[in-house]
């Protein structure tokens, strides 16, 4: 373990999302296929839960799977499936144990039925745990998921005048969680890539060219400080910049 951990509960993120990208290119790095690279960023998975517990973080959503992925060569998108199956499996009791309560945001739908039953149990299994909210976006889309928040508000009569922000938050699959406070991406990319659009509007970014399977307790620590001193003005004005 590093150094300890001294940003102030108020400084803190409540939510922390984190685009969980690298995973190829770390493989390719050290001449190991792409599915190592996917392999060795699960095992860092585990290590950034752990470090969120310690650190205070209530939630933490993972990008594991976009709506896009699904464009990747069959062999990989296979792969990304049998690793889901894996985690959840070897996973789940320990996660439990530690408090955290396990969600799913996306489409379980396009999922084989076998996975998307372990997934509901994973959820429901988890469900009273309070230390740490975990979202797993997995065949998670930001633009799929309006489109579905739309679909179900026609579906519920909901009539023009009753559209506003808080409305739309409640039929998103993020409903239940507050607007992520820091997005961090890995592996320098400067995009969204479809996450959170919506949720992300006043997120603050961390970007850093380390590959995720090498995103560490320490690195993410850094990324905790670096928000702490951010200066969060929401469109307004902080007190220091009245003349
Ligand atoms: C992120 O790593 C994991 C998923 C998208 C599933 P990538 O597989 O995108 O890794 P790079 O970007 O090709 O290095
Ligand atoms: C975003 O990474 C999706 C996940 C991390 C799951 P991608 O690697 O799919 O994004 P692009 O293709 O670089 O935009
Ligand atoms: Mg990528």
């Amino acid at each position: 373990m590093g150094e300890i951990f001294q940003i102030p509960p108020e400084k803190t993120p409540q939510h922390v999302a984190i685009i969980m990208d690298g995973n190829g290119r770390w493989a390719l790095s050290r001449g190991k296929p792409r599915l190592a690279g996917h392999r060795a960023g699960t095992e860092n998975l585990r290590r950034i839960i752990r470090a969120s517990v310690e650190f205070g973080v209530r939630y933490l959503t993972i990008y594991a799977f976009s709506t896009e992925n699904w464009g990747r060569p069959p062999a990989e998108v296979k792969g990304l499936m049998h690793i889901f199956e894996n985690v959840i499996d070897q996973e789940l009791e320990e996660l439990h144990e530690e408090g955290v309560q396990l969600r799913h945001i996306g489409r379980l739908e396009k999922l084989t039925p076998k996975l998307h039953k372990k997934v509901l149990a994973a959820i429901d299994l988890t469900k009273d745990n309070t230390r740490l909210v975990l979202n797993i976006a997995f065949n998670y889309g930001g633009r799929d998921e309006i489109v579905y928040a739309v679909q179900n508000m026609l579906r519920d009569g909901v009539s023009a005048e009753e559209v506003n922000i808080e409305l739309i938050n409640q039929y998103l699959f993020t409903v239940g969680s507050p607007d992520p406070d820091l997005i961090i991406r890995t592996s320098g990319e400067l995009r969204t890539s479809n996450f959170l659009i919506w949720q992300s509007a006043y997120s603050e970014w961390y970007i850093t060219p380390t590959f995720w399977p090498d995103f560490d307790r320490e690195e993410y620590a850094k990324a905790l400080k670096t928000y702490a001193e951010r200066d969060r003005r929401y469109g307004g004005v902080s007190d220091e910049h009245y003349g």
